[in-house]
């Protein structure tokens, strides 16, 4: 396994609409699912998509750490691997949270996502996982999406007053 580079906002991989995986079980795409999980590992983020390693492929980790857990319907999850999947909303409630991205550094803002999602792919076996998401899960797997259709979480804001540095967020308070 390898810790690969990340991509960071002004690439242009990151605003390419990815491609479908064609073979989940492909030795490359095994490959690359290993090296993404060693890179997300390393890096302390909650998820990670292809692109973000230049690789413009349909498929994302994300994670639900304890800390983030918003009880029983979202649950602690180690990392998840989603392939070619698709994401569409289970209700029309949205709700604002605190986002990062590993390739934004040092930035964090406030994005409207829906609260509770559907959500169908597959897994690294090629089988089809599908289920509903809510909470922190549902929100961190619409940023991970976004990333196979050439959007950043800054695209999604609608009050950029409430973008800025990590630090200073912290230090004042406005983090959700
Ligand atoms: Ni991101």
């Amino acid at each position: 396994m390898a810790v690969l580079a990340i991509a960071r906002m002004g690439h242009p991989v990151l605003l390419q609409v990815a491609g479908d995986v064609a073979d989940p079980t492909a030795p490359e795409i095994r490959r690359l699912i290993a090296d993404m999980r060693e890179t997300l590992d390393q890096s302390g983020g909650v998820g990670l998509a292809a692109p973000q390693v230049y690789v413009s492929a349909r498929l994302f980790l994300y994670s639900v750490p304890e800390s983030r857990s918003e009880g029983a319907d979202d649950p602690a999850l180690p990392v998840q691997v989603l392939i070619n999947p698709r994401i569409e909303p289970a209700d029309d409630e949205m709700l604002l949270r605190m986002e990062g991205c590993l390739s934004i550094p040092g930035l964090r803002g406030q994005v409207p996502r829906y609260r509770k999602i559907r959500y169908r792919g597959q897994d690294e076996n090629g089988d089809i996982v599908q289920g509903v998401a809510t909470g922190f899960r549902a929100h961190v797997m619409q940023h991970e999406m976004d990333h196979l259709d050439g959007i950043l979480y800054p695209m999604r804001m609608t009050d950029l007053g409430r973008l800025g540095f990590d630090a200073e967020m912290m230090r004042y308070g406005a983090r959700a």
